[in-house]
């Protein structure tokens, strides 16, 4: 079966959805492929930390009132180290802005129920899709589809596949070029339930590792433990969980976790991985497709809103006035804001972790880092201010 729509998108994720909602404010029709269920993708536990310019726009666009209600508002961070807390006031250094917790799984029901409500359509389990004549100006999408083989002709081709999707493979080789980075550990994440044990997020540095705590409701926790990526799970039993938890996050003045059942647990790899440029001819990459950053600095979702941002913007100029300067920007106006977050993810990961090999000069080197971060109003600032989203303008 043939069908036609003016911008394909391959994905359900925050950057798809969300660029399927922008389009269709200005009435650009569009068509969301994604390979997995409904309810899988709504209930994919991944981030929890909205940049202030993603709030705004959630806001914006009329999805801002269940995020308000359910989701808490973040003034400030706490960096610990040699069981020491020390607190970065977010908004006091950056006039006012703030990060909200409102968790990434939360975020796509509401983007789906906006996304249905408007009419979609959002097709799920697709399956086997492929970009066609994507060197000309009518590239197609061919997928099956409840067992029919289907073609979707388009004006353009969004590619929010996420990292391990088919898009970014869908370039010519030879005018890709990757940057990489891997990390020689992970993060062990896990869901407790429990009551918070602090008001805002912790990052501590430890010897014996980083560890997040982090949250999602007033009974539900999130945090993380640096961890071997390699590590199976399964070695992980829950109550050696809570005490390197506990071990890693022990201050002198008794700081004390509070426990419950661990209802979710796995280990996630991390790596820093930009492509460049994120467009060819007329299919543009957008959000994991095109880069990736260690979790540390809580930035993947909030780049991937900020791509389709200007995607939406770029397209809009491009239907309504017949301007193709912003399409033609595109990679180029990304990744500026794309390489600031890429330095901000690998600073904080960097500063806050064991490395395999590090010596002594190392560790005094990190010590220094976060010493300075904490006592320096300048440092701490820069932290805040990459933090809280830099503005979009960047
Ligand atoms: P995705 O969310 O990966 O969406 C891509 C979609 O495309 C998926 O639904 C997938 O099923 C679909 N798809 C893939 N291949 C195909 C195909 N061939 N055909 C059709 N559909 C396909 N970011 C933050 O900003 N703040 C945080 O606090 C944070 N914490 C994180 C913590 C963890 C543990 C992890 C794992 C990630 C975290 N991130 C965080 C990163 C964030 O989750 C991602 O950057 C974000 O999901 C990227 O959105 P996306 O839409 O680009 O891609
Ligand atoms: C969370 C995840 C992050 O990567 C981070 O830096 C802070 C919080 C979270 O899942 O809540």
């Amino acid at each position: 079966m043939n069908m036609r729509t003016r911008v394909g998108i391959i994905g359900a994720g925050p950057a798809g959805l969300m660029l399927s909602l922008l389009l269709s404010m200005e009435g650009i029709d569009s068509i969301v492929l994604e390979n997995r269920d409904r309810e899988g993708i709504e209930s994919t536990i991944r981030a929890g930390v909205l940049e202030q310019g993603t709030v705004d726009l959630m806001t914006e666009i009329g999805l801002g009132e269940r995020m308000k209600r359910e989701g808490s508002v973040h003034h400030g961070i706490e960096l610990r180290f040699d069981g020491e807390g020390h607190r970065i006031p977010l908004s006091e250094l950056t006039n006012g802005r703030a990060i909200t917790v409102y968790p990434q799984h939360e975020v796509i029901k509401d983007f789906i129920a906006a996304r249905l409500n408007q009419g979609g359509p959002i097709l799920f389990n697709v399956e086997d899709v492929q970009v066609s004549n994507i060197s000309s100006s009518q590239p197609s999408l061919r997928f099956v589809h409840e067992h029919e083989q289907m073609e979707l002709q388009c004006d353009f081709i969004a590619g929010c596949d996420g990292f391990h999707g088919i898009s970014r493979a869908s370039i010519p080789e030879a005018i890709q070029h990757g940057f990489s980075r891997s990390y020689p550990f992970g993060w062990l994440g896990i869901l407790m339930q429990a009551p918070p044990s602090a008001e805002e997020l912790i990052y501590t540095y430890h010897e014996r590792g980083f560890a997040l705590v982090s949250t999602r409701s007033p009974d539900l926790q999130r945090m993380y433990i640096q961890c071997d990526p390699q590590d199976d799970i399964a070695n992980w039993s829950d109550p050696m969980i809570v005490e390197e938890l506990q071990l890693r996050l022990a201050t002198t003045n008794n700081w004390q976790l509070l426990v419950g059942p661990i209802i979710q647990k796995s280990i996630l790899a991390m790596r820093s991985f930009v492509i460049e440029p994120m467009q060819y001819v007329r299919l543009f990459l957008a959000g994991d497709a095109a880069h990736i950053v260690p979790p540390t600095g809580a930035k993947g979702l909030n780049l991937a809103v900020a791509d389709v941002r200007h995607l939406a913007r770029a397209l809009t100029m491009f239907y309504k006035q017949n301007r193709t300067d912003l399409l033609e920007a595109y990679s180029t106006t990304c990744l500026r804001r794309v390489w600031r977050a890429e330095h901000f993810s690998w600073w904080m990961t960097s500063m806050l972790h064991r490395f395999l090999d590090d010596d002594a000069f190392q560790q005094r080197m990190q010590r220094s880092q976060l010493d300075y971060t904490v006592s320096s109003r300048a440092a701490a600032t820069s932290l805040a201010e990459n933090y809280v989203g830099l503005p979009f303008t960047w």
